[in-house]
């Protein structure tokens, strides 16, 4: 989430509860980040729907009990310019139907701004997990959240597209575990270059490098980065250390010397290979991540025996008994 980021420029107000918003009524708001607001909704016939709206809070402002937001007219051209893109973004994602991708159901213009409905999911996001319920994020649990939600990220790569902000907030973890994608990045992405008031924020530690500074090489390899970044965190409980400062000076522990011996070498070798910081280097497509996931766990080492074990063995061979 980037709301906390842009906490210090103007904080925008959401629809109020009851609003009717095209054929939707507004129930109340889930979130308030620096590029959207994010509501429950019903639909005519009572379903629950989520609505996010696109509100870029350093373009936009919607003071309290108003519903059209003001636009200074030297901000309207990058405000426009974003809305085509989250629009677009909204059409590409529209056309995808994969049980880990959040379904987009309709998409609308109203208010002088643009809406995106979504199927409503139950539950909560990975970063929740991580922070409150550490105990369930096990080697098992690890390799099965991962394998699903990467069924999901072919299917948004299959159709030229790259989420770009991957990380645990962004993971939503249904109430049977298993995952769906939200929040696709790309809209603030492809403004990144010309429009600097809607310059992407990222989340330190989950985005590669090239998302920083060579955005030309961006590719499926820079979700995969922040794939492994998420695995990264769902062992560490916080995010790695951000690729920009690695790039640097690297303190980055790999997974494979913090955790030797409480995942499986394989695993930890996984998540290792998505964090290199030279795209080369890491999987570049996410089958080739996927192969390297589900592939067999080995057995793991026996565990070292302690010394006082040691004594009695030893002792034993010495005198067989007889
Ligand atoms: N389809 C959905 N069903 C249920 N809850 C949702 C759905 N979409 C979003 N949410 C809730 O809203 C929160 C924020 O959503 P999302 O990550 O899309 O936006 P954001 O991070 O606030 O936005 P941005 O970074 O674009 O400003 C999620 O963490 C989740 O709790
Ligand atoms: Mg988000």
């Amino acid at each position: 989430m980037i709301a906390s980021i842009l906490m210090v420029q103007q904080a925008n107000h959401a629809l109020p509860a009851g609003y009717q918003l095209d054929e939707y009524r507004i129930e109340h708001q889930f979130s308030l980040g620096g590029f959207s607001i994010v509501y429950l909704a019903t639909d005519p016939s009572g379903q629950f729907v989520a609505i996010k709206e696109y509100l870029p809070n350093s373009l936009a402002l919607r003071g309290e009990g108003e519903i059209k937001p003001t636009i200074s007219e030297e901000h309207l051209p990058a405000f426009r310019y974003g809305m085509k893109c989250f629009f677009e973004e909204g059409r590409a994602l529209a056309k995808l139907s994969h049980p880990n991708v959040i379904r987009v159901l309709n998409f609308f213009r109203a208010n002088d701004t643009v809406y995106m409905v979504m199927e409503y999911e139950r539950g909560r996001t990975l970063q929740e997990m991580i922070q409150k319920n550490r105990a369930i994020i096990t080697e098992n649990f690890i390799r099965n959240v991962f394998t699903k939600l990467l069924n999901g990220l072919r299917e948004v790569h299959s159709h030229k597209l790259l989420h770009l902000d991957l990380k645990p907030s962004n993971i939503y973890m249904r109430n049977d575990y298993t995952p769906v994608l939200i929040d696709f990045g790309a809209a603030r992405q492809t403004l990144a270059s010309d429009t600097p008031m809607l310059k992407p924020m990222y989340t330190p530690g989950f985005a590669s490098p090239e998302h920083y500074k060579q955005r030309e090489l961006l590719g499926p390899w820079s979700d995969i980065y922040s794939v492994g970044a998420s695995m990264y965190a769902c062992m560490a409980g916080s995010a790695p250390q951000a690729a920009d400062i690695r790039c640097e000076k690297d303190r980055l522990i790999p997974a494979m010397v913090r955790w030797e011996g409480q995942y499986s070498d394989q695993l930890l070798e996984t998540v290792d290979w998505c964090l290199c910081l030279n795209h080369f280097y890491r999987p570049q497509s996410v089958f080739a991540l996927q192969k390297a996931l589900t592939e067999a766990v080995e057995k793991p080492e026996q565990p070292k025996q302690h010394w006082l074990g040691q004594v009695v063995d030893k002792l034993k061979r010495r005198s067989p008994a007889k």
